[in-house]
């Protein structure tokens, strides 16, 4: 017998939690919980690069997230935008495209500039997919798809009858992205939060203890060794060994 087979998933989403908690264990702000944050997702973004990921989502900030203190919101804001900036330059040396999901509403035009121009300056690359949730909810989402397919129902574009889960896919923030196959969930809540509510409809969930900052590689070594040790069935019987 050799090692077990290890089986890549095509996306992988994560949560990326715990940044608070990193930080309050530390005695230090919130904030420093987030930049450190970013670092993690850039670890975790050369590692998936690195294994051959097809396509991953972090989740930097939800529709949720406006209720927190103002302070914090400006900071994550800032955060996301810089970093955008700064890893341009990596982002193409690795052949990664950005896309967004989110609603367009409501950000500081200096961050949607951010996100606009990263994503024109990506737009060729043909490498992995990294897809930026900002200002995004699950359900805000599968509203809005409702809302455009109303729409060219009402112009007669679109025969009601024929309104089927292919329709919604097709009206999602970034249609083309395949479902999730993985999600990752730092900081050990079990909890979906909103996130990516369509896409991980059959998802097989892994939850770390670590808190987002401590990411390692080694991490999602075993969150996909985890995930190859799983028979997904789709809702049908396990197939034949
Ligand atoms: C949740 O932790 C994390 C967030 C709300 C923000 C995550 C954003 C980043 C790490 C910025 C990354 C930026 C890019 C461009 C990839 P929490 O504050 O809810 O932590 P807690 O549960 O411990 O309070």
């Amino acid at each position: 017998m050799g090692d077990a087979e290890i089986i890549i998933p095509r996306h992988v989403a994560v949560v990326m939690d715990g940044n608070g908690r990193w930080a309050e264990e530390r005695g230090l702000d919130r904030t420093e919980g987030h930049r450190e944050g970013r670092y993690a997702a850039r670890r975790f973004v050369r590692a998936a690069d690195d294994r051959g990921v097809e396509c991953v989502s972090l989740y930097a900030f939800s529709t949720e997230n406006w209720a927190r203190p103002e302070t914090e919101v400006e900071a994550l804001m800032t955060l996301i935008e810089g970093a955008l900036l700064a890893e341009l330059e990596e982002l193409c040396q690795h052949d990664v495209r950005l896309v967004w999901s989110g609603g367009r509403e409501g950000l500081p035009g200096a961050l949607r500039r951010a996100l606009n121009s990263t994503i024109e300056a990506t737009a060729g690359n043909a490498g992995m997919v990294l897809n930026l949730c900002v200002n995004y909810g699950g359900q805000a989402e599968i509203a809005e798809a409702a809302k455009q397919i109303a729409q060219k129902v009402r112009a007669g574009e679109l025969d009601a009858d024929e309104v089927a889960p292919e329709t919604i896919s097709a009206h999602l923030y970034v249609p083309e992205l395949p479902p999730v196959d993985l999600l990752i969930r730092p900081g050990g809540d079990l909890r979906v939060s909103n996130f990516l509510l369509w896409q991980i409809a059959y998802a097989e969930f892994y939850v770390m203890e670590d808190f987002w900052p401590d990411f390692q590689a080694e991490h999602l070594d075993a969150a996909i060794a985890d995930y190859s040790r799983r028979r997904r069935r789709f809702g049908g019987l396990p197939l034949e060994e």
